[in-house]
């Protein structure tokens, strides 16, 4: 039988991976998550200083077994003063893709979130170019609330994004 997709924290062999996901490697990011160089030893420092794992947000490597399939990540937001929601994000290898994996990573992640913090909200966005992230959310519980226009500069242009959310309540049985 196959093993189960999990989350669980990043350790330092998976820096490379990380690396080549976000900011350092065009084809491992994917069209839709490539905006350029940026400094792949961000990981060894950030990884170094907390794990990947501080109050305002963290990040886990998404893994069936031993095989590292991506990262999720979120980080905090304060849409008024006395609350807090989640942003959450995701990037799976290009090997990984398109078997479900991104849909139970996301539930994954909402379901961790909602049992280790008190919050009501967890927001995603995505480029509205984006069909396999906008379905993968949708499949993991997320409502669509909206269009952003150009909202995010990528590859040349002004890209429209699309907003989700899933509320605590919306899960509650
Ligand atoms: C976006 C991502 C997380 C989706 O995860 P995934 O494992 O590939 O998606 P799933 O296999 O769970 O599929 C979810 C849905 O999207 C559909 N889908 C998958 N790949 C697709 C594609 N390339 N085009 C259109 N639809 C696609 C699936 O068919 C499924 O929908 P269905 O059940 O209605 O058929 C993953 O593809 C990824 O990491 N991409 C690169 C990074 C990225 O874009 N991150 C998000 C940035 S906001």
């Amino acid at each position: 039988m196959d093993d189960p997709i999990a989350l669980r924290p990043v350790e330092e062999d998976d820096l490379a991976m990380l690396g080549d996901l976000v900011g350092g490697d065009p084809d491992a990011a994917g069209e839709f998550s490539w905006y350029g160089w940026t400094d792949r030893h961000q990981w060894h420092r950030r990884w170094a200083e907390n794990g990947l794992l501080g109050d305002d947000g963290g990040t886990l490597m998404v893994v069936r077994g031993q095989e590292r399939l991506g990262l999720v990540n979120w980080r905090r937001k304060s849409p008024t003063p006395t609350a807090y929601c989640w942003e959450i994000g995701i990037a799976l290898a290009a090997r990984a893709r398109g078997h479900g994996y991104g849909t139970e990573a996301h539930r994954l992640l909402v379901r961790y979130l909602f049992a280790h913090t008190p919050v009501h909200r967890i927001e995603a966005a995505t480029e509205a170019g984006n069909i396999a992230e906008q379905r993968a959310l949708e499949k993991a519980g997320f409502t669509r609330e909206g269009l952003l226009r150009g909202i995010g500069w990528r590859d040349g242009a002004w890209r429209d994004g699309i907003w989700f959310s899933v509320l605590r309540t919306d899960l509650a049985v």
